[in-house]
């Protein structure tokens, strides 16, 4: 075998992607390049579900991947996403057609898609219909805050705003407002005579929200409440409105997701909607060095939620992790 490094880019390799069980029962060899001054050829044999690395070429190679020293590294580090690498034709996979698709599968993943920009974009091309107030708030946002990951991508605000009509919703909470895409994207969607009750503790935010309503002409839709939003839902519920919202989304202070989870239980309808935002929180949820207060308060939640049977469940990984209940 080469050095202590080759070893080690081939147990990387072996995370990033390549599963040996899957070749279970196949014999399979393949040969992996890699270009530029690290670079070298390997072999990896699978037998029977186990994978042996070699040096020395034993036979033809039943499939090949080609990649650059440096894109190498890139999706060693995670900087190159695999399905991109493929795609965009940064990594090849060239020979035997069934070895060919194992290791395709092995890399894409077989049961989801690895997002990446330029699917994410196709994606947008072929379905965002973002109307043209919603498009100047997430600009002006994006140009005082760049970078910003507070704001919901676009394809979410008209996910929540589809969710509304098909369950025909009238009153709705939007808890965490920041400058008020995913009020106003619900807003649009309500009938005339709904009300969105938008909470947030943030003055300088809200103002930015607030003109954006206006714009968009549904002022009078929304009702901010300017306080920390447990207060907020605490006084709906003393004014005896329980049972009357059919949606809430979620999008605040992620320690007090179960907070806001019980009283948005008791102040939906039977058959309403809570949507939690940010239940993989950028993947740190399974890091385990990360253990804030906001990522122990999502572990918790995302535990609780799996067997509450008040509840029906379903979470989606897109964009930062959606978890959907429907309450029985
Ligand atoms: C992620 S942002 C919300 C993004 C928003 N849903 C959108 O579509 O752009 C979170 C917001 O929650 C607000 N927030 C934080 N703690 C809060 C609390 N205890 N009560 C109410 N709002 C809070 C922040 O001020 C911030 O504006």
């Amino acid at each position: 075998m080469g050095n202590d490094n080759s070893l080690n880019i081939f147990f990387e390799v072996m995370e990033i992607g390549f599963n040996p069980k899957e070749a279970k029962g196949l014999d399979l060899l393949f040969k992996y390049n890699i270009s530029g001054p690290r670079g070298g050829q390997w072999y990896l044999k699978v037998k029977d579900g186990k994978l042996s690395i070699e040096q020395e070429r034993l036979e033809s190679p039943t499939a090949t991947l080609t990649i650059s020293d440096e894109d190498f590294i890139a999706l060693q580090s995670g900087r190159l996403d695999p399905a991109d690498a493929i795609s965009s034709g940064r990594m090849k996979i060239e020979g035997d057609a069934d070895a060919n698709r194992l290791l395709q599968s092995a890399f894409l993943g077989k049961q989801y898609l690895s997002l990446n920009d330029r699917l994410y974009d196709y994606m947008l091309d072929v379905s965002l219909r973002e109307p043209a107030v919603l498009k100047s708030l997430r600009q002006e946002t994006e140009d005082m805050m760049p970078n910003n990951t507070l704001m919901i991508p676009p394809d979410q605000g008209q996910f929540l705003a589809w969710l509304a009509k098909v369950i025909q919703a009238r009153r709705t909470l939007d808890i965490g407002v920041f400058t008020g895409y995913s009020s106003l994207a619900v807003a649009l969607a309500l009938p005339d005579d709904g009300e969105v009750i938008a909470c947030d503790v943030s003055e300088k935010w809200t103002n930015i929200a607030r003109q954006y309503w206006e714009k968009a002409g549904v002022l009078d839709k929304i009702s901010l409440r300017l306080a920390p939003a447990v207060q907020t839902l605490d006084s709906l519920l003393e004014e005896g409105q329980a049972g009357s919202f059919d949606l809430a989304f979620i999008d605040a202070d992620k320690q007090s997701y179960d907070a806001y989870y019980e009283r948005c239980l008791r102040l939906v309808r039977t058959g309403g909607i809570i949507i939690f935002d940010n239940t993989l929180f950028h993947a740190w949820v399974i890091n385990p060095y990360m253990d804030d207060a906001e990522i122990t308060g999502l572990r918790a939640i995302n535990e609780k939620l799996l067997t509450d049977d008040r509840i029906e469940l379903s979470m989606l990984p897109h964009p930062d992790g959606i978890t959907l209940v429907l309450k029985k």
